[in-house]
């Protein structure tokens, strides 16, 4: 033990205290907010009457609730980055939602008696944007950057026996981004109290310097901010497994405004994806017997390396980047961040065997990044979409000298303890690049998250390849990051100090869930006259590419660190390859659809990534009315090495992948029947591995009549907290149980008992159906209703139902955690 025995007697006391006797209080702000659109000149006054202003839970995104207009926030631009030579109306570019203009927020704060040296500090885990903090009437605090979190010590501004208003004004300009970005208090706002010495937001900074399997050295700095004329304090600090069992402790006096503690943890359980083993530093500053503070830090231990010639090791185990880029917005629930729907997404991804995540392009919610901790993800935890160059009229670039420090340092404060967070990203296709400045500015921005952070290397998403090397901005990143460049990694291996580079962004491959278009061609910016796009997977835009081209790159190329796919999920706004045509306006470069449905592609990258379970999957449906005796390609996706085909029972023959080497790189990971003659009836692949043993198979049946609906959950078991999500499918079926793909039915939902509707979403990107409302039509015969679990303890009934169908109908339990 590090300390004198008498100490560590006291101290193991301490350690026994109950928790009554901590001066800290920390209540997350979600109840009783109200709220108004639209600006109030006399808003942030406590006398202001706001009781007709709508009440409202935080999270709260104010605008997707619709309705969708084309003339929201249209945008009349020339998109640089998509090599555009004119400026166009783009309607759907931000989503079509009413983001636009001021918000208002307000709430009575019920604050503990704060007692001398007591401290009262809101943290705002995200606000959009531009948010203007009044307490009591007074002005506390502006951020404008909507996707930073922010703390404010509010104290002064407070009286002492109440009542205490709390206002904040949040404004969106227009033409200010790429994407649909939310509005309002769309992330959590916390209230912390503390009373006397404390370690104040994001006050502790935990690294791993030596890890071994024998031994692992833990260190941790603690900021202590203790009051004139505080008495002595010592930190106390233990070190927990996931058990709770105490594995390392030690105790300093506190002798100015930082505590550094250094723990050896025998044996540790390395924390990877495939075994995300998480600890807590547990830190309780004392003064003598009395609990001052108690601050808990969760953090892994785990060791990772970027080499020349050697790429990236994990615990010492070479791997690549199986990763996705996402944007932060959870489809029909927009961008009010709900853990269950972030957990339902990030197991959707887990089971594709995707391993990493890059928070394209802004700093995530602070749930995701618990989560990834906790389920096993390496996050790529990204900063900014501009710099001093702008993109957009009104984007960051408007803050980038005066803020660009404290955002990057905020985002690393908040994060640097998270096991999942494995590199920083100081921005996204900077149109900086281009210019002699950009260079200096990415080594100011990378020495700044260095200063905050030396143990994580810095990236960011390079477009403009030749101004790259030109200007020089490829040399100077820890990682260089490339979007969309399979075709140039090996020129710029050639020239690139580092030694090793990562797929930033890459695919960008276009698809819309179930459809299919023939002839089943390659194609760049294909436009359809029903705004779809095919889910042959063989669209793409005219700066992106297949899957399967980044695919063959990484694998042929060592020093190819893996790849960040755009995008996991379907997002709102960005309506490629249709950004000029109303009604589209979400994305179409999902793997899985704005409602959280698996794609085609899904199971291409599963097939890929998921090295422990057998993937087989067959496309297209099979119910092609008009279609017969037609030509009608057929893909499969698996991870077998062959598989026969089986119309009806008849052969089409044995495909097996191609070898490392051949030209066209979808032969190497997709099997693909080109010349198959539709007829109704049955489709049916077997599918082998490498020693020509059976490893599964899929068959898809021609579909007859719409029949009834089924639904089908991600969950039948929900916590009774009223947060909690099931994602329930519904399927228009027909007799037989075979999905009916053409079916549009609108169906109507009723949710009884304990739980309520919550949203629904069809993943047809030009749907103006809102989310909101217990009812859509069915797109190529499915569609997704959430339901919320209320605070009761229950059963949650479902209920679907259609004119013509047979209803659906569902049940789950709720129950208290
Ligand atoms: C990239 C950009 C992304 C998205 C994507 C679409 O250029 O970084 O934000 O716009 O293209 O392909």
């Amino acid at each position: 033990m590090p300390f004198p025995k008498p100490l560590a007697a006291a101290l193991l006391l301490a350690a026994s205290l109950p928790a009554a006797a901590q001066s800290r209080r920390e209540t997350s702000l979600t109840t009783d907010w109200k709220f108004t659109k639209g600006d109030q000149p006399d808003g942030a006054k406590p006398e202001l009457n706001d009781a007709k202003w709508q009440t409202v839970r935080v999270p709260h995104d104010w605008a997707i609730t619709g309705p969708f207009d084309g003339k929201n926030d249209a945008q009349v631009v020339k998109i640089e980055q998509n090599g555009e030579k004119d400026a166009s109306l783009k309607s759907g570019r931000t989503g079509g939602l009413p983001f636009i203009g001021v918000g208002w927020y307000r709430r009575q704060l019920a604050v503990p008696a704060l007692g001398q040296g007591g401290q009262a500090v809101l943290l705002f885990d995200g606000a959009m944007s531009n948010a203007r903090v009044f307490v009591n009437g007074k002005e506390a605090m502006f951020w404008p950057y909507g996707y930073n979190s922010f703390s404010v010590d509010i104290t002064p501004y407070l009286r002492a026996n109440g009542p205490n208003t709390l206002a904040v004004r949040l404004e969106n300009q227009p033409e200010a981004s790429r994407w649909y970005p939310g509005a309002g208090l769309y992330r959590n706002v916390h209230l912390i109290t503390t009373q006397g010495a404390h370690v104040p937001v994001w006050g502790t900074y935990l690294t791993t310097p030596e890890v071994s399997a024998a031994a692992a050295t833990v260190k941790l700095r603690t900021k202590v901010e203790a009051p004139a004329g505080s008495p002595s304090l010592v930190l106390y600090t233990a070190l927990r497994d996931a058990k709770g069992q105490v594995v390392a402790q030690a105790s300093t006096p506190v002798t100015g405004a930082e505590v550094e503690q250094s723990f050896s943890v025998k044996s540790p359980s390395l924390w990877s994806p495939e075994t995300p083993a998480l600890y807590t530093a547990e830190s309780r500053l004392m003064a003598g017997k009395v609990i001052q503070d108690t601050y808990k830090t969760p953090f892994g231990i785990r060791t990772f390396q970027f080499e020349k010639g050697k790429g990236f090791s994990l615990n010492g185990q070479p791997r690549k980047f199986k990763g996705v880029c996402n944007h932060h917005d959870l489809g029909p629930l927009g961008t009010a961040v709900n853990v269950a729907a972030l957990r339902h997404q990030l197991l959707l991804l887990k089971d594709m065997g995707c391993d990493a995540i890059r928070t394209s392009h802004n700093m995530p919610a602070p749930e995701l990044m618990t989560l990834c901790d906790e389920l096993g993800f390496m996050v790529m935890v990204e900063s900014f979409d501009e710099w001093k160059a702008p993109k957009v009229k009104n984007g960051y670039s408007q803050y980038f000298d005066q803020w660009v420090e404290k955002d990057l340092t905020n985002m690393v404060h908040r994060d640097r303890n998270h096991p999942s967070a494995i590199m920083w990203s100081i921005g996204n296709e900077v149109p900086d690049q281009s210019t002699p400045e950009g260079p200096a500015i990415a080594k100011r921005l990378q020495d700044l998250v260095h200063r905050e952070d030396p143990t994580r290397p810095v990236t960011m998403g390079m477009d403009r390849y030749d101004d790259d090397f030109k200007y020089g901005i490829a040399a100077v990143l820890d990682i260089p990051g490339f979007n969309y460049k399979p075709h140039r990694y090996a020129d710029a291996i050639t020239k690139l100090p580092q030694g090793f580079l990562l797929g930033t962004e890459t695919a960008s491959t276009v698809s819309s869930r179930g459809v299919y278009k023939f002839p089943a061609v390659l194609a760049k910016d294909k436009q359809y006259p029903d705004n779809q796009s095919s889910s042959y997977d063989l669209e793409a835009c005219r700066w992106s590419q297949i899957p399967d081209i980044e695919f063959a790159a990484q694998d042929d190329l060592p020093y190819a660190l893996g790849e960040f796919v755009w995008t996991g999920f379907d997002y709102l706004g960005e309506p490629t390859p249709y950004d000029e045509k109303w009604p589209s306006h979400s994305s179409y470069f999902g793997i899985i659809d704005l409602a959280s449905q698996p794609k085609d592609r899904y199971y291409l990258y599963r097939a890929r990534w998921n090295t422990t379970q057998p993937t087989v999957h067959l496309l297209p449906h099979w119910t092609w009315k008009g279609r017969e005796g037609q030509n009608t390609p057929v893909f499969c996706y698996t991870n077998g090495a062959s598989a026969e085909l089986f119309v009806n029972g008849k052969s089409q023959g044995r495909q097996t992948k191609a070898a490392t080497g051949a030209t066209d790189p979808q032969t190497r990971y997709r099997l693909e029947w080109k010349d198959v003659v539709y007829q109704p009836g049955s489709l049916k692949v077997v599918a082998y591995d490498a020693q020509g043993r059976t490893i599964g198979s899929e068959e898809v049946r021609t579909a007859g009549a719409p029949h009834h609906i089924k639904l089908v959950t991600d969950r039948t078991q929900l916590t009774a907290d009223g947060e909690d999500l099931a994602y329930v499918t519904a399927r228009v079926e027909d007799a037989q149980g075979n999905l009916c793909p053409d079916a549009t039915q609108q169906l109507h939902f009723t949710v009884s008992g304990a739980g309520k509707f919550r949203a629904v979403g069809n993943g047809d990107a030009t749907n103006l159906e809102p989310f909101q409302l217990p009812q859509m039509h069915a797109f190529q015969g499915q569609l997704v209703a959430i339901v919320q679990a209320s605070e009761a303890a229950g059963l949650l009934k479902l209920q679907a139902t259609a004119t013509g169908l047979k209803a659906g109908e569902l049940q789950l339990t709720t129950a208290k955690r």
